[in-house]
């Protein structure tokens, strides 16, 4: 496996690599969520690479960048274990030189759900992604289902912007109880991470509501925000049933399909999870 820290390294790296390639962004501190779309990238690719970058312009002020979990160490070995076959982990000078004032702004899908409590979260994701995307220039890219508003501005900025590659959305990988895996589940602390487990629980009560005929986009957001509102020690940031193109919150009847996803802050970290309900009961 090679490491890379430089643009100019990765771009000559990339010209000696056979089609297709592989590749898996990630901040690091990686987990079982990120090495499935690293074998996934494994089993599809000729080669894969696999980038660290905590990248600060998606987070707000007020947010963890400084705390961010890291550790490169176990990351490297976990990313040898899964063969993968470049590591790049670019200084955030070099992917922000000073004077660099050119940003990626995917409109509409950004501006509700996550977009509302972090604004600029978006703009950082896009931006940055656009950046690696044109150094490491991939043949297919792999992101989570888990953060699901990310997967879809993503997948839309790639196909608005022609990008020359396609994106490629992976399952959430959850924990033998359900609680989906995220980098952030290591600041649930003593009690709250039993608490955590009541995304799951909400979303395995939608799965039954629609599973016997409900469709009502507003009956089965307030049976899951009833739920969430039962465990004290959880606060919820919004629960939306969305258009899964649009993210349009919808307010009646499902016709076909509907994103359920929800943020819901338990201790420090605020926790996101999804699903999508479809299908016919
Ligand atoms: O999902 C993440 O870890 C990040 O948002 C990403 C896609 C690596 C961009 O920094």
């Amino acid at each position: 496996m090679e490491t890379v820290r430089t643009i100019s390294d990765m771009k000559l790296l990339r010209q000696r690599l056979a089609e297709p390639v592989g590749f898996v962004p990630t901040m690091g501190f990686l987990h079982e969520g990120h090495l499935s779309l690293i074998r996934r990238a494994r089993s599809e690719n000729r080669h894969v690479i696999v980038s660290i970058f905590v990248n600060p312009t998606q987070f707000g002020p007020e947010e963890d960048f400084d705390s961010y979990p890291r550790d490169t160490e176990r990351d490297l070995t976990l990313l040898k274990q899964e063969k993968a076959d470049v590591v790049f982990m670019p200084e955030p000078e070099k992917i922000y030189p000073p004077g660099a004032c050119t940003w990626v702004e995917v409109e509409g899908l950004t501006e509700m759900l996550e977009g509302i409590s972090r604004p600029g979260h978006f703009r950082g994701v896009a931006t940055v992604v656009t950046k690696l995307f044109n150094i490491i220039e991939p043949t297919y890219a792999y992101f989570g289902q888990k953060d699901a508003q990310q997967a879809r501005v993503i997948r839309k900025m790639a196909e608005d912007l022609f990008m020359n590659l396609e994106i490629i959305v992976c399952p959430t990988i959850r924990e033998p109880d359900g609680l989906a895996m995220s980098s952030r589940n290591f600041y649930l602390k003593g009690k709250e991470r039993k608490a955590a487990l009541i995304l799951y629980k909400s979303l395995q009560l939608a799965q039954s509501l629609w599973n016997r005929g409900e469709r009502h986009a507003g009956k089965i957001r307030g049976e899951i925000v009833s739920l969430i509102e039962s465990e004290p020690l959880a606060r919820i940031g919004y629960v939306s049933v969305a258009d899964t193109e649009t993210l349009q919150e919808i307010e009646e009847e499902i016709e076909y399909e509907a994103l359920l996803s929800m943020a819901v802050k338990v201790g420090k970290p605020r926790l996101l999870d999804s699903i999508v309900l479809s299908g016919s009961a």
